[in-house]
């Protein structure tokens, strides 16, 4: 079983992470900075102590003071086990007495001055420099001179960069484990996750029960409630389909069975007379079955889903509707019904329509008013307008009118009305109302005003210009 990439917790890590190491690294700056401020103040001192001591070979001379500093008391007083130091002593009117030349010259002095710290180039490196103005003897009114003492900077760096490594290290360590804190929860997290996934990987494509929300986090939680929702919905329609290949076959099983019973039974014959009697029998029962097939594929064709396959286009339903109705007269006059046209004259009414689904509409509609009133009876084709401007087209008989308990059961897929002696399936008014649906229209059954017969009347939105 493939894992859950861990996408979320490499995001995670990385928003953590960014912003964590960033600050180390602004951390470790201001460290540095800061510990190489006291490693100064530190070793500033010292660097003062050692000007101290090389003014004390300074001797009063004539005019102006001496060196006098052996290069064996210069060695003792500049040796370092890290840095190299240099000095440099002038007199007080800018003179040199002593020590590197290449260091800053002072210039002429006046007035007493506070040692004075600060960082130049020497011999290509930078140093640490002291400058200060100093008595050569602590007796008052004795000559001064001006000294500085260089120093290389290894030291005061060093001491800095332990100070650094020292607060940062443990700031590091805490990062390392926040992250392996982090990765450990968020694994842990997700682990319902997968458990989730590999539930649903493993379910077989038949199950459509819920899925257990029991451990499932509650960030997920109205998710798995759709999913299951959505798994309610798509096993009632499988129910509904299921039970609908079931009702079909059961529907042709009949017809098909009738056939091959009046087959056998025409094999056997020898009159032509009956054998002929027996073919013109066939040839109705196999008729039925295929009106039933054609009703089958007509239903499938015109499921709700099909709407993007339904080209829709203006059409006079006025007209239309009149030029179906004609084609039922020779049947209605075969069945002794009245059947009459009362349409809006020569008011054209636009609709949007599939043509031939529109024709199967009508048909559906007059062949019930026409097959389930009584001889005699009076079927009539209306269009028109309702009173919000829809287009109306309703179809009118005068038998039995329909129980209102019945009134929306009879749309639905095989319902037929008990006690009933007609040929049929029970599929028409099916197929009328899913054609409806793809027209976007609206179908009512009522009574006649009188209080029997049916009219089932279709709401055609009226196709604006
Ligand atoms: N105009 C009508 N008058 C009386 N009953 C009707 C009418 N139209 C439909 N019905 C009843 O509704 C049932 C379903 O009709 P339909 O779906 O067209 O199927 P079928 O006509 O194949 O039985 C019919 O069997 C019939 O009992
Ligand atoms: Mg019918």
């Amino acid at each position: 079983m493939r894992r859950i990439e861990p996408r979320l917790q490499r995001k995670l890590l990385a928003w953590l992470l960014g912003p964590l190491l960033l600050l180390l690294a602004l951390d470790t700056a201001t460290a540095y900075f800061v510990s190489l401020r006291f490693a100064n103040l530190a070793y500033d001192r010292a660097l003062h102590e050692i000007a101290r001591e090389i003014v004390l070979h300074a001797k009063p001379g004539e005019g102006r003071p001496r060196m006098e500093l052996s290069d064996a008391a210069a060695n003792v007083l500049l040796t370092d086990a890290q840095d190299r130091l240099y000095y440099r002593v002038d007199a007080t009117d800018g003179t040199l007495l002593g020590g590197d030349a290449e260091l800053p010259a002072p210039g002429v002095l006046r007035g007493r001055i506070e040692p004075r710290f600060r960082d130049v180039e020497l011999h290509g490196e930078e140093v640490r420099l002291v400058s200060a103005r100093m008595p050569i003897k602590t007796t008052p009114g004795a000559p001064e001179v001006h000294v500085q003492v260089a120093e290389t900077l290894h030291k005061r760096t060093r001491l800095a960069w332990e100070m650094v490594v020292s607060t940062v290290l443990p700031q590091l360590l805490l990062i390392v484990m926040a992250t392996a804190v982090v990765w450990f929860g968020v694994s842990r997290g997700l682990q319902p996750l997968q458990r989730l996934r590999d539930a649903l990987a493993n379910r077989s494509h038949l199950d459509l029960s819920a899925i257990d929300t029991h451990d499932v986090p509650g960030e997920v939680r109205p998710l798995v409630d759709e999913v299951n929702e959505l798994m309610g919905r798509l096993g009632t329609t499988f129910d509904f389909q299921n039970r609908f290949v079931a009702d079909a076959a059961h529907q042709l099983k009949t017809p098909v069975s009738g056939l091959k019973a009046q087959i056998e039974l025409a094999l056997r014959e020898t009159d032509p007379e009956r054998v002929k009697h027996s073919l013109a029998q066939l040839y109705i029962s196999a008729d039925r079955l295929s009106r039933l097939v054609r009703q089958l594929l007509s239903l499938a064709r015109n499921e709700p889903n099909a709407l993007d396959k339904v080209q829709l286009q203006p059409l006079d339903l006025n007209a239309f509707a009149l030029e179906v109705s004609m084609d039922w007269v020779p049947h209605a006059i075969k069945r002794s019904i009245d059947l009459g046209f009362e349409g809006t004259d020569d008011e054209p009414l636009v609709i949007d329509a599939d043509r031939d689904r529109l024709r199967e509409l009508i048909n559906n509609l007059i062949d019930n008013a026409i097959r389930y009133s009584q001889p005699g009876g009076r079927v009539t084709v209306r269009t028109g307008r309702s009173a919000d401007q829809q287009v109306r087209l309703a179809i009118s008989d005068d038998g039995p009118s329909i129980p209102v308990a019945e009134r929306q059961r009879i749309f639905e897929r095989f319902h037929r009305l008990l006690g009933n002696q007609e040929d049929g399936s029970g599929l028409g008014l099916a197929i009328v109302s899913e054609i409806a649906t793809l027209h976007g229209a609206e179908i009512t059954l009522e009574e006649d005003v009188d209080g029997v017969g049916n009219t089932f009347s279709v709401f055609f939105h009226s196709r604006e210009d």
